[in-house]
């Protein structure tokens, strides 16, 4: 059976998945997965300010870097994620007590500086994550208090100025489908774009945890996304089902749902769709607070020990077809 990064060549298209330093540093096959099986791949957390930003004044950049030369020796782009983000600031950050300049100017030299160092390396960027909030209005970070939306803007130059050639996308969760959220994501890119922001595509993405946006409803999204000029991508899929709601045929409707969305990625013109970990053992949704009282801890490709699962085959087979 040809490997998915294979068969997803073939019909370019990028199939990815997020992934760690230290798994690829250390696990074989961990790292032996995600050079035969995809063809992108997104840091799940080495790129964020936090890691990247252990004192005011210092970066470490060991992580990215493992990542970005591990993605070139094997010929796999990067989605560099991301640069403006209100979570995983570091913890220095969270306790210091700036001026707004400082911030606007702390801000311009973070995102100028890592964009300056994998300029030949990094070619997409999520410049700023998750600025609005669930009900749709804009979301009060740290960034937003001290300088109004216009912190979007001056991100998305800041980049372009360092690297005209990026892609730079504006990337959200619970924006998949239409809804209140995207409603309000999509007049956020709008405003952006009528004042001339170099912002080139949004990424949806995509955390199918319980509620499994409308695949019809997607298509209909993407497209008007990229009726205002956006490139769209899929940038952090991923299936779980609510606990104690997993039914005895989980595996197969992870599979159809996954199958349904490459689906209406190949309908909609989306080239690029990206998974939130490799195995169901990498999930970030097994550390997270309250699993595994939420969800169910399988969302991926991969089971734990590394097999494909029957949503791999899913996505293979749409793309061989
Ligand atoms: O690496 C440190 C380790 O040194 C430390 O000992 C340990 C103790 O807490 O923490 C480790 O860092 C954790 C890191 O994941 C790596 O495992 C952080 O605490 C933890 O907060 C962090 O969680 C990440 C989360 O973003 C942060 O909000 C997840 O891995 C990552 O999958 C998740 O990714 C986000 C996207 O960036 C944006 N969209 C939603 C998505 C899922 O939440």
């Amino acid at each position: 059976d040809r490997p998915l990064r294979a068969v997803a060549g073939e019909r370019a298209v990028d199939v990815g998945a997020a992934v760690d330093a230290d798994r690829l540093r250390t696990d074989v096959s961990y790292r032996a997965l995600v050079r035969d099986e995809f063809t992108v791949v997104t840091a799940e957390n080495a790129l964020k300010m936090g890691p990247l930003r252990p004192a005011p004044s210092t970066y470490d950049f060991a992580d990215a870097d493992a990542i970005v030369n591990f993605a070139r020796a094997h010929e796999m782009p990067v989605r560099g994620h991301t640069l403006v983000w209100h979570n995983q600031t570091p913890t220095w950050f969270q306790s210091w007590d700036y001026t707004d300049d400082q911030l606007r100017r702390f801000l311009r030299e973070h995102v100028q500086t890592v964009v300056g160092r994998y300029r030949r390396s990094v070619g997409t960027w999520d410049v700023v994550n998750e600025a609005v909030d669930d009900d749709g209005s804009m979301r009060e970070t740290v960034w937003y208090d001290a300088m109004g939306e216009e912190y979007l803007d001056r991100a998305f130059e800041w980049a372009a100025e360092v690297n005209p050639d990026a892609d730079r996308y504006y990337n959200d969760y619970g924006a998949d489908a239409v809804n209140e959220k995207s409603d309000a994501v999509y007049d956020l890119l709008g405003r952006l774009l009528d004042r001339g922001v170099p912002v080139d595509g949004v990424g949806l993405q995509l955390h199918a945890l319980g509620d499994w946006p409308d695949p019809d409803s997607i298509a209909e999204n993407v497209r008007r996304f990229q009726d205002l000029g956006l490139d769209v991508q899929i940038t952090e899929m991923d299936v779980a089902f609510p606990a104690g709601e997993v039914p005895h045929d989980a595996a197969e409707r992870q599979a159809d749902y996954y199958r349904e969305v490459v689906e209406t990625c190949l309908d909609t013109g989306v080239e690029t769709l990206v998974t939130w970990g490799v195995r169901d053992g990498d999930t970030w949704l097994r550390a997270f607070r309250d699993f595994p009282e939420r969800f169910s801890g399988d969302p991926l490709l991969f089971d734990d020990r590394g097999q494909r699962k029957p949503a791999y085959d899913a996505v293979r087979d749409v793309l061989s077809t």
